[in-house]
């Protein structure tokens, strides 16, 4: 889907456990200048429910597992996210919507800018009208 992707982490997997490298631009197509995690989300619990109209951002799954739903005014897809070598890739203009938390998952965002609340969109409606401006 335009502006997502699934990134496949460099890892080293061994007797010892899993070590993933995420390098801003070798990595991930950004450079970081914000990385925050969840964690505690009670099982029933949804997240999200926005899009960013600049922002850039890999999600990673540290342990447990999670859903994200994906929309761009156009389609939509649900991915799920339960491999820490596993980078969500979600740029500008995308809806998500995160859900069914296993218990003790720990998410961790990768982000290209600070935060910033003017370039949330968190209503429906105006992300739709946003994002079909891009297709026509
Ligand atoms: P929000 O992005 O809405 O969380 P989610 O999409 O997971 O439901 O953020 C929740 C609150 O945290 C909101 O009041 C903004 C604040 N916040 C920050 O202050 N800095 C940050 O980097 C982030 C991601 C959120």
């Amino acid at each position: 889907m335009y502006n997502t992707a699934i990134y496949r982490l460099r890892h080293i997997e061994n007797d010892k456990g899993c070590l993933t490298i995420a390098e801003s631009k070798n990595d991930v197509p950004f450079d970081i200048k914000r990385v925050y995690t969840i964690t505690n989300v009670p099982t029933e619990e949804k997240r999200g429910f926005h899009a960013h109209s600049r922002l850039h951002q890999i999600l990673i799954c540290l342990s447990g597992s999670l859903k994200i739903f994906l929309d761009n005014g156009n389609e939509t897809k649900t991915i799920l996210l339960d491999k820490p070598y596993e980078g969500l890739y979600i740029g500008p203009m995308i809806w998500r919507e995160m859900y069914d938390f296993e218990s003790n998952t720990a998410l961790m965002v990768l982000a290209s800018d600070y935060y910033n609340e003017d370039e949330y969109i968190r209503d429906y409606d105006e992300f739709l009208k946003k994002a079909n401006k891009l297709y026509l």
